[in-house]
């Protein structure tokens, strides 16, 4: 659709909506598996509070930025900054941003869906009934011997990509959100659950006490690179969302405290993650820095031990699979808008040929969990974990930081203004602010650091 032919009004039809949808491509599997296991790895507080501190002073601004840069040029992510470089008089060269967002978008995918497709397999395990009683050791080797299966991962992550391409190709995606008024609310409720379970059975006091008081003497420049990535990944920054949303963003928005309020309910969730996997971490003596599989050992531990434990296992992964599938499609948004709107493909067409390529990345990732765990990169990284360290501590800040340049530097302040008209001139001046002179010397400063600590 070209940017004469859409309709100023916004196609989300209403504010909810919008909220909704970026609500959801927020809250995923980043609140449940990815944040718990990192704060596990990096020692708690320190994590948290550095995390909290870049979502807010970085990730925020970043957003607010991708979102008036797609309600002003009503387009696709990359149609829409060559629209802003022409409006402001400058370089449409600024438009390889959208190259780096389309890329990160899609390798994110490819290693999103293995993890979403674990999800999906435990919705099955739960339903068997293995799980019951079961010690935590147990639980573990569970998990253990399903990553040395490659079938049966291919088998779960194949039906997740299908899952995406056919929401995303079917043009439905935008439908996605009203799906959160249930899938949202319900998980909390769950979360909820765990956590009165474990004021019962975990060890609450120690899990507190990691999360809000803890201070760890590993915690390196590498750790703050990786709460920064995260708090790009959480807030779905930097892969092209916030402009593929802000296209259809309806009129009277007020940009910046719809941003600030996602990312408030979007820790709320990681938080309430943490509380409800933690306590159980320490009850069962189960490894905080375990890594990956983290979230399901200690859940699925959980659930065996609780009364009618199995229902709310059962129902919490099918929640977590339907969360990661919003993620997903959102995830997919800026490559497909990218074939459909400038390559001029069908949308189904689209769908198809992105989800072969993100099978065959997802195919090779998990590969790297059995039969090629020995193959490795940079001497010590599996495919997996290449991928999720280039996209998250490299791909995600540079496209960050060349968009706080361009929104902050680049473009002329009343385009801006206009598009941030609901917000105060105070609000405006502040964001200005962080984008200008916070959020580019920090993530310089952070991504420096870490490279010469990894030298
Ligand atoms: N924010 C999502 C999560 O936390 C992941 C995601 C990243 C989704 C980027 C869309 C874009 O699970």
């Amino acid at each position: 659709m070209s940017i004469a032919l859409r309709a100023r009004s916004g196609v989300w039809g209403s504010r909810t909506t919008f909220v909704l949808a970026l609500t959801t491509s927020a809250i995923g599997l980043g609140n449940l598996w990815r944040f718990p296991y990192l704060l596990g790895e990096n020692g708690g507080a320190l994590f948290l509070m550095v995390y909290l501190a870049t979502l807010f002073l970085v990730a925020v601004p970043v957003m607010i930025a991708e979102v008036v840069i797609g309600s002003h040029g009503r387009a696709d992510p990359m149609s829409s900054l060559l629209y802003a470089s022409k409006h402001s008089g400058t370089f449409a060269a600024w438009s390889v941003i959208g190259w780096i967002m389309g890329i990160a978008a899609l390798l994110i995918l490819a290693y999103y869906s293995v993890v979403a497709g674990w999800g999906l397999a435990y919705v099955q395990k739960m339903d068997s009934g293995v799980f019951g009683d079961a010690s935590a050791a147990t639980v573990g080797q569970l998990f253990i011997d399903f990553l040395a299966d490659p079938e049966a991962l291919v088998y779960w992550q194949s039906i997740f990509i299908i899952l995406t391409f056919a929401i995303s190709g079917l043009g439905i995606h935008r439908g996605l959100g009203v799906l959160f008024w249930f899938a949202i609310p319900l998980l909390l409720v769950l979360l909820g659950v765990l956590i009165i379970f474990n004021l019962q059975y975990g060890d609450m006091e120690k899990a507190g006490e990691f999360l809000f008081s803890s201070v760890s003497f590993d915690f390196t420049a590498r750790s703050v690179l990786i709460a920064m990535g995260h708090a790009f990944f959480t807030l779905s920054v930097g892969v092209g969302v916030g402009i593929a949303f802000g296209a259809y963003a309806p009129d009277k928005l007020p940009i910046g405290r719809t941003v600030i309020a996602v990312a408030v309910l979007d820790s709320f969730v990681a938080i309430a993650a943490g509380l409800a996997i933690f306590p159980i971490v320490f009850a069962a003596n189960l490894e905080p820095s375990m890594g990956p599989g983290l979230m399901f050992v200690s859940l699925p531990y959980a659930f065996g031990n609780m009364p009618q434990g199995e229902t709310y296992g059962l129902l919490f992964f099918v929640l977590v699979s339907v969360i990661a599938l919003g993620s997903a499609v959102a995830l997919a948004e800026t490559p497909m808008a990218y074939l459909v709107e400038r390559m001029r493909l069908r949308r189904p067409v689209a769908a198809v040929l992105l989800g072969a390529v993100v099978w065959l990345l997802a195919l090779s990732c998990a590969l790297s969990f059995n039969q090629w765990s020995e193959v490795y990169f940079y001497e010590s990284l599996t495919l997996f974990q290449l991928l999720d360290r280039l996209t998250v501590e490299f791909l995600l800040p540079v496209a960050a930081l060349l968009t706080t340049l361009y929104v902050g530097y680049a473009l002329r302040r009343e385009v801006l203004r206009v598009e941030l008209y609901r917000e105060t001139n105070n609000f405006f001046f502040l964001w200005r602010a962080c984008l200008r002179y916070i959020a580019p010397p920090a993530i310089l400063v952070i991504m420096l650091a870490a490279s010469i600590e990894i030298l």
